[in-house]
Order: C-alpha cells, then structure tokens, then sequence
C-alpha cells in the first residue's frame, strides 16, 4: 500500500501560494511542521512570472500542466487555478490516472460536475474538492454543539461572508469579477463555503434555495453580492449574505466579520472569522472565535488542539489515496448544484428553487 502520496499543484497564484504550498505543505517552516503523509513535487502555472515566484521559495517548476501531468514524480494533483478552467484540468490529470484535489466550486457547470464525477470513477481516482472550512478546529466544535443538543433545537442559522473585492481596476478586471461564466461573483465564490457549512452544522440536506442580487454598486461584470434564503430536509431554514461590496470597516474588521450564526432553543452560537482561511492561530491577522450564548451565560469555546486547515484538507484527500476509499466528488457536485440554483432563483426575482435529490 502506498505510504506518500507525492502531488503537484496546478494554478499557482494566490491561494496556492499563501495556503497550500506555504501552510499545507508547511514551506513556512517558521510556522508550521511538515506533514506526514505528502509530498510537493512542484508547481505550474501559465504565467511564466510565477515560475519567477515559485523559484523564488525554492520549488520545482513544471513547464506547463502536461509536462506535470506526464511526469512519474506525481501521483495527485492540487487544483488551483480560475474555475472555468478547473474541468479540462481535471479531466486531463484523471485520464493520465492521477489523483485530483479541485478547488471550490469544483467546476462552472452541472455538465462537467458530472463528467468529473464519472471519470473518477471509471479512472479509479480519487477526486475531493476543498471544503477547508470542515476543517477548521472552531467549526468542528460548533457543529459538536449542534449534533449534541447544547443549543437545544436548532431552527435557524445566518452566515455571511462580506467583503471589499472588484473597486480597483485590476480587481474588476480579474477573472473573479471580469466574466459571469467563470463563476467568480459571490454567489460561488462565497456562497459555496456558506453552503457547504451550512448542511455541515446543521447536519441536514438544503433542498430549497431563494435568493436575490444586490443593488448594483460595483462596476464589475458579475453580482455584487446576494441575500440568498433556503430550508433543509430537516425543516431548519437559513440564510446566506454574501458580498463583494461591503467595506465593513477595513480589512481586519472584515476579516472578523466571516462568520455564522446558529440559534437554538436553548442558546446562540456565534463566530468570528471563522468563515474564511485562517486555522485559528495565534499569529493570524484576525482571531477566530466561537461565542455560546445562552439566557445564564455568554462565553468563550476553544478547541483543545488548531490544525492547520490546509493540511488537514490535504491530508484528508491523501488518506483516501492510501486507504483506496476513494472520493468521487459527490460532495462539490451537489454544492454546485446550490451555487447555481441561488442564481437561478435570482435571475427569477427570487423564485424558490427546489433541489432534487439525484444523488
Ligand atoms: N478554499 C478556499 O478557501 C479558497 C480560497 C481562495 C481561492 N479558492 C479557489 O482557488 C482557485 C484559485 O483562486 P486564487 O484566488 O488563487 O486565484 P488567482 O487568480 O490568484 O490564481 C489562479 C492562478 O491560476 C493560473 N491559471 C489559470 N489557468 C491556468 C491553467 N490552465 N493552467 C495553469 N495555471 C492556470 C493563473 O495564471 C493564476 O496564477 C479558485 O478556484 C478559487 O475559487 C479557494
């Protein structure tokens, strides 16, 4: 049975720099100890200038996505580049056989969601998309308070991730904000997080999306943002606030503000930065916290141990690798059939959309 699973990651811009490569796969060795079960091969990128950057931190640089793809060094891949071009990365590393991590949203439409899902099954490969924020030590403790009763019965829950994206120039001209089809805007970009925690504390399946646009306050090419409602099969109902277009202060108070709400009979629960990329470390730019408020107390949850998320998301990955239970990306598929019913509902003044259960 294999014992390392040795990946390359495809996309290196920012979150494969800052998250997978300098936390996930511990380069920072200041800040955090190198895991146990992975490698990093090297990295890629069709901008020759982050070649520049990856050599820069000492990495081995691939000349292009095939090259890495064909190369015996590799048996997974991370992938981490814009979303419109997740598919075809895909597609390309499971027929090669290799392994796939896909970033979130693991694809722009349900067609090719589906074909991934297909093709590592008859490819034999494992195929997970990143869903770190199942991973943070907070979170998991605040979906132990749901699960356990501690806030009596749960029937409503907020989370929002607001914040400042698209008012320059570059920014309104990257692929994020540039082009609807890259499903860049906040409904996928953030709504996919607060839907996939959603059913992740609630325990339940979101069956039914609603949802509106934001006024238009941004010049960019996709939303500004989206008030989105829904229920789960466990008749809990929600809500959803994501935006592009909210200061909130400056970029610490912003920080601080991604996070969720979740009301129970018996208490609230409430958190603070815990809706974005950070584990919880100390020497984090904002603290991540979680608030349980009942009608006796206010007070302060901490986990007893704070993984780092990004090595926790790779090792989960990796250990379906080793074990062979192999992941066929069920779970990013049914988050973008989410994403993309927010948007359908939208663009019909907020009709409800209901969510078959196919899978
Ligand atoms: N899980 C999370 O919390 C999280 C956070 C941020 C971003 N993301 C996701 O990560 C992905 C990348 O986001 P980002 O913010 O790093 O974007 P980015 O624009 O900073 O980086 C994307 C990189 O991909 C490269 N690229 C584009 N097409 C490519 C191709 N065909 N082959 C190789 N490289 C290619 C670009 O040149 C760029 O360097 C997106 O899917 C995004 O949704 C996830």
């Amino acid at each position: 049975m294999k014992k390392l699973v040795r990946y390359g990651v495809i996309g290196f811009g920012a979150v494969a720099e800052t998250r997978i490569v300098k936390e996930g796969f511990a380069l920072d060795r200041r800040r955090f100890s190198p895991p146990g079960n992975v490698s990093l091969a090297g990295v890629t990128d069709i901008s020759k200038a982050r070649g520049r950057a990856a050599e820069a931190l000492g990495l081995k640089w691939f000349d292009s996505a095939e090259r890495m793809l064909d190369s015996s060094e590799i048996d997974a891949v991370i992938i981490a580049s814009d979303n419109a071009s997740h598919y075809p990365l895909a597609m390309a590393a499971m027929e090669r056989g290799k392994h796939c991590l896909v970033e979130k949203p693991m694809a722009v439409s349900m067609d090719e969601a589906e074909t991934l899902r297909r093709t590592a099954r008859k490819a034999g490969v494992s195929l997970s998309v990143d869903h770190c924020m199942k991973h943070n030590s907070f979170n998991v403790l605040a979906r132990r308070m749901t699960e356990s009763g501690g806030l009596g019965a749960v029937n409503d829950i907020c989370l929002h991730m607001e914040l400042p994206f698209g008012a320059t120039k570059a920014e309104a001209k990257s692929w994020r904000c540039a082009n609807p089809e890259n499903l860049g805007g906040p409904v996928a970009d953030l709504g996919s997080h607060c839907f996939y925690m959603a059913e992740y504390l609630l325990g339940g399946v979101i069956n039914t999306v609603a949802s509106v646009y934001y006024p238009r306050t941004l010049d960019i090419g996709v939303e500004c943002g989206a008030h989105i409602k829904f229920w789960t099969d466990t008749g809990i109902s929600g809500s959803v606030r994501v935006s592009f277009a909210e200061q909130r202060g400056g970029l610490f108070s912003a920080w601080s503000n991604l996070g969720y709400e979740v009301y129970g009979s018996e208490g609230a629960l409430r958190s603070y930065a815990a809706m974005c990329q950070f584990s919880g470390h100390p020497d984090e730019p904002a603290r991540v916290r979680l608030e349980l408020e009942t009608p006796a107390e206010a007070k302060a949850l901490s986990p007893e141990k704070i993984p780092t998320i990004y090595q926790s998301v790779i090792a989960s990955h990796a250990d379906s690798v080793i074990s062979g239970s192999y992941d066929d990306g069920l779970e990013g598929v049914r988050n973008l059939r989410l994403v993309l019913a927010a948007h359908e509902s939208a663009r019909k003044n907020g009709e409800k959309v209901w969510i078959t259960r196919e899978y």
